[in-house]
């Protein structure tokens, strides 16, 4: 891993300027046709045809395996028109939402770059990014942290912002890389309580090439997506909800257990299938938002007035009830 010895600051800059480079060379080797697998309607940037071999991945993360076999052409199948129902909610309006339901008693935001998101908190909130440049109005009492998460996490007093009262509204937004969002969900569920509510940006991506870990243009969602499958088979006790929201989608959790030790004890085993290489598949069905709620409807079902009014009581039994109504969404 490069982080350690160079930073995440300059790591994330790395990645910026190597993506610059490689669109650049991109353009100048020939402009790609257009209509490759369908996406356009969604995708504004020209891509590669099916059968066309992608920029190759050069020069991207350690552990990337150039002569991976889905990066063969023929490894790759044109897929059907991309279709989903158009989002009722931008990402932005969706989290705006959530404040307004929630009402949380404290605001945990990673990945705050320019602060348009932690903008919306009006509690104690801690914003932590080894980057920022807020320029965005803040309206509530922040702690802004400059540092990677992972070295936030590590401290013993990372909430002490907070007095005790543990985050019942974090919104995930860092380095979109997997293992990254993976450490950072495991990192923030321990410091929820049972009623708080996690949300993960960039979940839904529109395209591999969106989903690609080192981006070749356009938008970047990363590869973030990854975790939602571990969470679902290796954490069936968590609601992990899909919300079709503009642009690339979000996650909501609930059904949080701080003490659970499950996501961290299989780190390891994960970590491979978290880190695969370029090129990405995202299947079908992320890409395609099925399953995926609708934002707006999201938003005005009662479970949120039941996971505030739970948030004192410590009662789980009655915490779970309120959410099994998102799992039968
Ligand atoms: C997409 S931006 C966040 C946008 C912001 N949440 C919003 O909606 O306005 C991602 C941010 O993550 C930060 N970042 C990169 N690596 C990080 C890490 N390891 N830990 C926390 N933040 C990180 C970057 O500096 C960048 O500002």
């Amino acid at each position: 891993m490069l982080e350690p010895v160079v930073g995440a600051e300059r790591l994330y800059d790395i990645a910026i300027a190597e993506r610059r480079l490689r669109r650049t060379l991109a353009a100048k080797i020939g402009p790609p046709p257009t209509g490759w697998r369908g996406d356009t309607a969604t995708t504004a940037a020209p891509q590669p045809p099916a059968t066309e071999q992608r920029p190759p991945a050069t020069g991207g993360r350690p552990g990337d395996k150039r002569e991976d076999k889905k990066s063969s052409p023929a490894a790759r199948t044109r897929r059907p028109p991309q279709t989903y129902p158009t989002p009722t909610l931008s990402r932005r309006q969706f989290l705006s939402g959530l404040h307004r339901v929630l009402q949380p008693r404290t605001y945990l935001e990673i990945g705050v770059s320019n602060g348009r998101s932690l903008a919306l908190s009006r509690v104690p909130s801690i914003g932590v990014d080894p980057a920022f440049k807020v320029t965005a109005p803040i309206g509530c009492d922040v702690q802004l942290v400059r540092a990677t998460s992972d070295d936030f996490f590590a401290t013993s007093d990372a909430v002490a912002h907070f007095g005790g009262t543990p985050v019942d509204f974090a919104f995930i937004d860092g380095l979109h890389l997997a293992e990254f969002a993976y450490r950072d969900f495991t990192n923030v569920e321990r410091l929820c309580s049972p009623s708080s509510v996690v949300v993960l940006d960039d979940m839904l991506p529109r395209s591999d090439e969106e989903a690609a870990r080192v981006q070749i243009r356009g938008g970047w969602a990363g590869d973030v997506f990854k975790v939602v499958e571990i969470l679902r088979q290796r954490r069936p006790d968590l609601v992990v909800l899909p919300v079709n929201t503009e642009p690339t989608g979000v996650v909501v959790v609930v059904g949080l257990d701080p003490h659970s030790t499950v996501l961290g004890d299989i780190y390891d085993e994960v970590l491979e299938a978290l880190e695969s290489p370029d090129p990405q598949h995202v299947p079908d069905h992320v890409i395609n938002r099925k399953g995926a709620a609708d934002a707006r409807e999201l938003l005005d079902l009662p479970v949120w007035s039941d996971l505030r009014r739970l948030r004192d009581g410590a009662d789980n039994h009655a915490v779970a009830k309120a959410i099994a109504e998102l799992s039968a969404m």
